[in-house]
């Protein structure tokens, strides 16, 4: 997948695999990075399906609704990635805190959906229910921080809960930090974000 990665300065710190939104590119999310842990790997990947020549992570039938086909192969796309990306660089695979903005981070969602060992921790900002109907992983211990909005267009605040709610039934500790921003990721949904990424990996 075409991606960027910058080693960090610390080798304790996760490596933070960033997921854009739609249209997005693997530029977009470096400056949150930055924020969040400035001494952190990045592992910064572009969505390999194009929606009218807009960059995203799976295929979608509809505003809201998903191609679950798609969704499930390129969930294991990007987990099979990670595998080789972490031999090809040299990070620590046990050691991934996928940081995710909407299309970007219901990928992320889909990643803990499915497997067990895929993340170390998310970062979901305004992030939708990848998938209903399926038994989830043991994600005992695994931290999960989910920025929303109440007045999302696009996730609806009974939708976060629910994640919120499912993540939790299978073990992650779940925060959320509500906004009143529709969609939009705000300066201090990030920094909430970052101070609940500095409790978690001090
Ligand atoms: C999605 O398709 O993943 C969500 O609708 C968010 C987005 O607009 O990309």
């Amino acid at each position: 997948m075409k991606h960027i990665f910058a080693k960090g300065s610390n080798p304790e710190s996760p490596t933070f695999l960033l997921l854009h939104g739609t249209g997005g590119t693997e530029r977009d999310l470096l400056p949150l990075a930055e924020r969040l842990d400035p001494t952190a790997s990045v592992l910064s990947v572009r969505g390999n399906v194009l929606e009218n020549g807009m960059p995203r992570f799976f295929r979608r039938l509809a505003e809201g609704v998903f191609d679950e086909e798609d969704l499930v192969f390129r969930t294991k796309e990007l987990y099979d990635f990670l595998d080789q990306a972490a031999l090809e660089h040299g990070f620590d695979r046990d050691n991934v805190v996928a940081v995710g903005y909407s299309n970007g981070a219901n990928i992320a969602g889909s990643l803990l959906f499915h497997y067990r060992d895929a993340l170390k921790g998310a970062v979901l900002h305004h992030p939708m229910v990848p998938r209903r109907g399926i038994p989830l992983p043991d994600l005992t211990g695994v931290p999960v921080f989910i920025g929303a909005g109440r007045n999302d267009p696009i996730c609806p605040a009974q939708e976060t809960e629910e994640l919120a709610g499912l993540l939790e039934g299978a073990g992650a500790s779940v925060q959320v930090h509500w906004e009143y921003y529709g969609h939009q990721l705000t300066g201090t949904e990030v920094q909430a974000a970052a101070e609940w990424v500095r409790k978690q990996w001090p």
